[in-house]
């Protein structure tokens, strides 16, 4: 039996709005929903991009790959299997892709229920370090995308760490970054984006400080007792430096995020490394030369006790899901 377009719409309409959870660069939620026909059109919207981070908008396409995996990930716990076509049209550079209802699959809502707990979580992790077992899985999960895991070494952490410093001392002296900063961390309450002070947190001793977000208003999240000692430190890496790539390295680094939540981890990322592009180089090198680093994430477990950090704000699906006709 055919099914009737109609309903073919409700179910992606209805995973497109899960997808607002999405993760964004700064929150700045780039993307817009098309619904036509028989299938949904994901766009990049590069009214919010960020001219100073990510004047090259690899940040906006790693954001828009995060919303299309949390499709797939929603239509596969209705169990559909999602039939993408990525970059369809090379003439409308900013339609990223068009997704449309593929075969019926074994339900599966694991990674569903994880979209709904996953945050990003700024504070200092346990001492527990994330198991072999579960770093496999994540290694698999950016697989699966052809975007690759590289979990920074012990004897690299102490690079790595002045890699992210020095990106943050470029990042604090120069107005175009500071100018994206100070728009995205003082949104008003209707706009429904940005980043609050309540997700993040204050200086705090650790290894590698979180960006600073905080340069219009304090944080006022507690940063608990956590040590970041187990903390491991990770790097997305692509094979080229394409858009396509940094569609990829979003989905991988939506499938690493709700797979790690699912696990009872906590994560959050590290792009400041990949915004200064002088960094991105010192960074290619430490991973000695093989592929483009595209962002990077500490993993670690919460600390016991904890509570959650609150979920962040979002547009609504009247914002950001166009209905069939409408423009
Ligand atoms: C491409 C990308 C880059 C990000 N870069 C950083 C970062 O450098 N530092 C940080 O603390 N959070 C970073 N984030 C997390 C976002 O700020 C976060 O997803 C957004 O504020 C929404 O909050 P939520 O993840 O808790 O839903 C990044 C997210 C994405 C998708």
């Amino acid at each position: 039996m055919t099914q009737h377009p109609r309903a073919e719409i409700d179910q992606v309409a209805e995973a497109s709005i899960a997808a607002l959870r999405a993760p964004s660069i700064l929150n700045t939620q780039p993307w817009r929903w098309r619904l036509a026909g028989n299938h949904a059109e994901l766009w990049a919207d590069r009214s919010r991009q960020l001219d100073g981070l990510d004047a090259d908008g690899r940040l906006l396409l790693i954001s828009c790959g995060t919303a299309l995996h949390h499709v797939t990930v929603a239509l596969l716990a209705a169990g559909i299997a999602a039939d993408i076509t990525r970059l369809p049209d090379p003439a409308r550079p900013d339609l990223v892709a068009r997704i449309r209802q593929g075969q019926p699959c074994p339900a599966d809502s694991t990674l569903y229920r994880a979209i709904y707990q996953r945050r990003t979580d700024r504070r200092p992790f346990g001492d527990a370090r994330p198991a072999d077992a579960v770093v496999d899985e994540l290694r698999a999960a950016a697989e699966r995308h052809g975007v690759h895991l590289h979990v920074v070494r012990d004897d690299q952490v102490t690079a790595f760490a002045s890699a992210v410093a020095h990106a943050g001392e470029v990042e604090r002296d120069d107005p175009r970054f500071r100018d994206d900063l100070l728009a995205w961390t003082t949104r008003t309450r209707g706009e429904r984006d940005g980043v609050s002070p309540r997700s993040t947190v204050g200086p705090t001793p650790r290894t590698i400080a979180p960006r600073d977000f905080n340069i219009a208003r304090p944080a006022a999240l507690d940063p608990g007792s956590g040590s970041d000692r187990g903390t491991l430190y990770t790097i997305l890496t692509v094979d080229d430096e394409e858009p396509a790539d940094w569609v990829a390295a979003g989905e991988a680094l939506s499938d690493v995020w709700l797979t790690l939540t699912d696990r009872g981890l906590a994560a959050s990322p590290i792009s400041e490394v990949v915004e200064v592009a002088a960094v991105r180089v010192a960074l290619r090198r430490l991973l000695g030369g093989v592929g483009h680093p595209a962002i990077a994430m500490r993993i670690g477990t919460p600390v016991d006790g904890t509570e959650p950090v609150p979920a962040s704000i979002r547009r609504s699906g009247t914002d950001t899901i166009g209905l069939p006709g409408q423009p």
